[in-house]
């Protein structure tokens, strides 16, 4: 059983999928957090991915990325190194979408998550591209939107809460470049895919989408 959960940055698909999967009973595999690893190594090591993508490449290439399924939620490795902590600092969330935008870094993640579907075949699955390229045949496909305002207000929450420093403006529009250009790649961008249910959580409580999802999955599945 695979269900897809795509959309923009902020929407929630996060929280959401671990909190239906934990509903479901079944593992979430959080794609994002496989492309920030790779771009927090590529940050460490020095390599300049504007000039660079060559190394990025080669990188990804010669790195295992790989969930800890034992920890809860999931801890992310990147050959011999957690990389969990890394993945949500600034300069990896600017730097990502530059990233997963290289047709041959996201032929490897795919390869990737479609290993990790063989191995854990009950699975909610979230990113970009889940219904739409990497799981065309999913048994139930959902897109998460939201408006950017609401979106940024949450990611906020989620800063605040970790005792970050916010300013919401930026966060907005940070928010608004990277789907600019999450959507506008080539390989697999940003879609909702015409078999997927658009669900606008901007007036949804995370335990209401949750419920809805839930009820969606156990009707279809
Ligand atoms: O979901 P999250 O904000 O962690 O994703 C980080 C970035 O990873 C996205 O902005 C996008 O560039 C990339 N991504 C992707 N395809 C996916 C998941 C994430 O390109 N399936």
């Amino acid at each position: 059983m695979i269900v897809t959960l795509d959309g923009p940055a902020g929407s929630g698909k996060s929280t959401t999928a671990w909190q239906l999967a934990s509903r479901l009973g079944v593992e979430m595999l959080d794609t994002g957090a496989m492309y920030r690893g790779i771009t927090a190594k590529a940050l460490d090591r020095g390599i300049d991915i504007a000039t660079e993508p060559h190394a990025v490449i080669e990188l990804a290439r010669s790195s295992e990325v790989r969930f800890d399924w034992t920890q809860q939620p999931p801890r992310l490795w990147v050959g011999r190194r957690d990389m969990t902590d890394r993945l949500r600092d600034h300069d990896v969330t600017n730097w990502v979408s530059d990233v997963s935008s290289m047709p041959a870094i996201r032929h490897v993640m795919v390869k990737a998550q479609r290993r990790i579907a063989s191995e854990h075949p009950r699975l909610v699955t979230e990113g970009r591209d889940q219904g739409s390229v990497v799981f065309p045949d999913a048994d139930a496909k959902f897109y998460l939107d939201a408006s950017p305002q609401v979106r940024a207000k949450r990611r906020a929450d989620q800063l605040r809460a970790a005792g970050k420093p916010v300013d919401l403006d930026q966060i907005r529009e940070a928010i608004i470049l990277r789907d600019r250009k999450d959507a506008a790649r080539k390989d697999g961008p940003l879609i909702c895919p015409e078999d997927a249910q658009r669900i606008d959580t901007s007036d949804m409580t995370s335990e209401q989408v949750v419920d809805f999802l839930a009820q969606r999955v156990r009707a279809l599945v």
